[in-house]
């Protein structure tokens, strides 16, 4: 007998407004064709200016409470993958918590940019496995159209704002690959690779937020290997071979990331859920709501075996292994 953190409940939400490409043509050299053929993004939604992460946040955790028909009253804490925080503190997970009126347990976030899902995922799991906690809500949660360069077209067409959230239990398992839950994670980072995406503010250095930037064309070129990468080594890690993964729920940066790395491990695209045409790159929040929407619309069954792989600032990158 093992535990496992099994998934009982998946939500998200997506802010009201919804932004397609076109709408960039009147004030940037760009076109609804590049940003299209180049990322595979046809629109993406934007906060209201008044709609902080955490309101996106505890949305999307409500809707995976109540798909899992439970309360906060069964929740032991709440663990919230982000990288654009209402404030420097206290945490979004505390606001979540004060948002769902819960009282009791704790909360803190993960910063691990695009890759912080599958940190907060690996974070969770590893809580619920050593007895820590029992229920959790994890959480991926961003609005990076706060910290665009509304002047620079390499970057500010592709990003998106939203959240998606788990609710992570423990169960008994077998201890073997056929038992549902998080069955292996490999997390990586390499700090080298910090000017190939980064924010350009921060509170002990300029005292501003700052804006994104990133050397696109550079972490393309990193991207698809080391996702392939971390891939190989998690299913290896619990002697599974790539074609028996039933979906990819990737990291949805670019449709030729997405689709260069299911190609390198030998997975038609007709089992990769892909969300990136609607929603852009929402970093941390982007697995969490290919997931709910995975799930949504019939794709992902229980008992699927999934894997999910994420790359972004750090550079930080991993995978998460899960039977759903
Ligand atoms: O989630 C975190 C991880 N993020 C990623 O993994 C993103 C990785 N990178 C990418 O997805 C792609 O590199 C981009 C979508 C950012 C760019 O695609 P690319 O095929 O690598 O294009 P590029 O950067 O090599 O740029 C090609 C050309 C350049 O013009 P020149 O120098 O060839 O004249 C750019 O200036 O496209 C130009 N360009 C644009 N043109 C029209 C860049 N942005 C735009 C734009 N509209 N929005």
């Amino acid at each position: 007998m093992s535990v496992r953190a099994v998934v009982e409940g998946v939500g998200h939400y997506l802010p009201d407004r919804i932004v397609p490409n076109s709408e960039f043509e009147d004030s940037l050299d760009t076109t609804d064709e590049w940003i299209r053929t180049r990322s595979g993004i046809e629109r993406r939604h934007f906060a209201a200016d008044d709609q902080p992460t955490s309101d996106l946040a505890i949305r999307a955790a409500r809707a995976a409470l109540e798909n899992a028909g439970l309360t906060v009253d069964d929740i032991d804490g709440i663990i919230v993958a982000t990288s654009t925080p209402d404030l420097t503190f206290p945490s979004v997970g505390t606001m979540v918590q004060k948002g769902l009126g819960m009282r009791h347990g704790f909360a803190f976030d993960v910063q691990a940019v695009c890759a912080g899902f599958i940190y907060a995922l690996t974070t969770a799991n590893s809580m619920i496995v050593a007895g820590q906690a029992k229920r959790l809500l994890v959480i991926g949660a961003e609005t990076f159209s706060r910290i665009m360069d509304w002047s620079d077209r390499s970057t500010c067409v592709l990003f998106g704002d939203g959240a998606g959230a788990l609710v992570l239990a423990a169960h008994d398992g077998k201890g073997d690959n056929t038992d549902r839950g998080i069955l292996a994670s490999d997390l990586n980072s390499d700090g080298e690779y910090r000017d190939m995406l980064f924010v350009d503010g921060g509170v002990s250095t300029t005292g501003q937020s700052g804006k994104l930037r990133m050397q696109g064309n550079a972490l393309f070129r990193q991207a698809i290997d080391k996702l392939a990468g971390t891939a190989f080594t998690v299913l290896r890690k619990i002697g599974l071979e790539d074609d028996d993964v039933d979906w990819i729920v990737p990291h949805q940066a670019n449709i030729r990331i997405i689709a260069g790395t299911a190609k390198k491990m030998g997975i038609p695209m007709d089992r990769v859920i892909v969300t990136v045409q609607d929603h852009g790159n929402t970093s941390a929040a982007s697995i969490p709501l290919a997931l709910s929407v995975g799930v949504a619309s019939g794709k992902i069954k229980r008992g699927d075996l999934l894997l999910s792989e994420a790359i972004g600032g750090g550079l930080a990158w991993g995978a998460v292994v899960l039977r759903w």
